[in-house]
């Protein structure tokens, strides 16, 4: 599961769309090791597997299909684009099969 500390324990190296990209040692990320992005809604880009069900159920359309060609799990990810919209409903948190999602509503 995404480690729910991680804005203490991974370090923010970028942005794509004023997403936060984070890295668990702060080192370049690469094909196969994604990192988590976002930061109010958080998706742990290497254990996503692309099951679809963020994107099927948020009923604000937070996620966007990015494509990460290469990494072991999937080969599209679910990207928190437009996380300033999040209601904190919790629904992409429930459903995700893995785990892989963070929303901290603070
Ligand atoms: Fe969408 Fe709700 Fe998840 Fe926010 S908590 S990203 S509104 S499903
Ligand atoms: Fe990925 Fe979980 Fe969404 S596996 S596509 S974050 S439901």
């Amino acid at each position: 599961a995404i480690d729910p500390e991680f804005e203490q324990s991974y370090e923010q190296i970028g942005e794509n769309d004023d997403v936060a990209i984070w890295s668990p040692d702060g080192e370049e990320l690469t094909e196969e090791k994604q990192g988590i992005h976002g930061t109010h809604v958080a998706v742990d880009f290497d254990i996503c597997l692309a099951d679809g069900a963020c994107l099927e159920d948020c009923p604000v359309d937070v996620f966007e299909w990015v494509d990460t060609p290469g990494h072991p799990e999937s080969e599209i990810k679910a990207h928190p684009t437009h996380e300033e919209q999040c209601i904190d409903c919790m629904l992409c948190v429930d459903v995700c099969p893995v785990d892989a999602i963070d929303v901290d509503p603070s």
